[in-house]
């Protein structure tokens, strides 16, 4: 899915060109999308946390559009890195959303956009300051982002697994995958 899309882009395509396939292949999924669309209503209504209602349930699920697309420090770096907004505007300058609580959250990220302000989104997964975790090194062992975050694309909200991140789940893992487990590989 990656190298689909980076292939759009490099092949000469502007991002918008895919978003147009988005609102596309969405037609061929409308019922699909209805109860994905009520749900999210629900959702919407829960979700406090957040400054904006987003659906990874819609994003990685329905649009299949992959983690790295917007995570895409995960591999490289120790940070997997939550996108800036002009990622989210590659689509949403041309995608404003089918009924009115979409546009309503999708409005709020083109304000971001317009000030030029980053969206305020609350952390959710965090270990202590002491303990160093590695991103790119469990992306390339290729530990998948499910073994730790659990169904992301399933989620309109995420939902917080293996929390706390204790040290006997890391240490667990780390014995049955036989890798180093010395206390400095993870305190620094
Ligand atoms: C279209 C962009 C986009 C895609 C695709 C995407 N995410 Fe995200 N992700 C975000 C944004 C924005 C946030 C911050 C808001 C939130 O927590 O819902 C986030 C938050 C998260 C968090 C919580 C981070 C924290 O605060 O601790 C995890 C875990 C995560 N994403 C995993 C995934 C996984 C796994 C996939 C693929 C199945 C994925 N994401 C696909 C944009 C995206
Ligand atoms: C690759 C394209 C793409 C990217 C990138 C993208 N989106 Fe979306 N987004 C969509 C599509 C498609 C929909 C569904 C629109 C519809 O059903 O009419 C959507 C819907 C939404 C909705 C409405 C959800 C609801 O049901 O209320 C919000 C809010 C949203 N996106 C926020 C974001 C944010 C924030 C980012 C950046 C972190 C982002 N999007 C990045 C394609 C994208
Ligand atoms: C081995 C377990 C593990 C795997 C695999 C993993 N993560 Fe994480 N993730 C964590 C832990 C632990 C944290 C908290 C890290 C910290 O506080 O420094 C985290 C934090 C995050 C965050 C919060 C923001 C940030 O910059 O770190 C995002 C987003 C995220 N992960 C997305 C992903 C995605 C996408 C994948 C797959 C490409 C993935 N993770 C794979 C364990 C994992
Ligand atoms: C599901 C299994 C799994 C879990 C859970 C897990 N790890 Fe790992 N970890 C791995 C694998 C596999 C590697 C890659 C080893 C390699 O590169 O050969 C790794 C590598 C590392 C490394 C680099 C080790 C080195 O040799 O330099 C650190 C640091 C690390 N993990 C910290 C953590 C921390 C902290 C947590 C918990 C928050 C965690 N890991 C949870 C499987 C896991
Ligand atoms: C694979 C990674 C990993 C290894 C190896 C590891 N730890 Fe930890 N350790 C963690 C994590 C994750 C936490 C929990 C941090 C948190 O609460 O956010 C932790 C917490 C701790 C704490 C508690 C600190 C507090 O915040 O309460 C101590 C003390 C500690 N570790 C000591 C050690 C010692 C001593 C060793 C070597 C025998 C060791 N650790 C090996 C990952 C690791």
């Amino acid at each position: 899915m990656r190298k689909r899309w980076i292939g759009r882009f490099t092949i000469g395509f502007i991002p918008i060109l895919g978003c147009l396939a988005f609102v596309l292949a969405q037609q061929d999924t409308q019922t699909e999308n209805v109860d994905v669309a009520s749900e999210m209503q629900a959702s919407t209504v829960l979700d406090q946390t957040q400054p904006i209602a987003f659906p990874h349930s819609i994003h990685a699920g329905v649009d299949q559009i992959d983690c790295q697309y917007c995570h895409f420090s995960a591999e490289r770096s120790v940070d997997a890195g939550i996108p800036p907004v002009s990622t989210c505007m590659d689509c949403h300058t041309v995608i404003g959303g089918s009924d009115e609580v979409q546009q309503a959250e999708i409005q709020k990220v083109r304000d971001y956009w317009t000030n030029q302000e980053p969206i305020p989104w609350v952390r959710i997964y965090k270990v202590a300051d002491h303990v160093h975790f590695p991103h790119m090194r469990h992306v390339a062992a290729n530990v998948d982002c499910t073994t730790c975050h659990g169904e992301v694309k399933e989620m309109d909200v995420i939902e917080t697994v293996n929390q706390p991140l204790s040290m006997g789940w890391c240490v667990s893992c780390h014995v049955e995958q036989d890798v180093r487990r010395d206390c400095t590989v993870c305190h620094y």
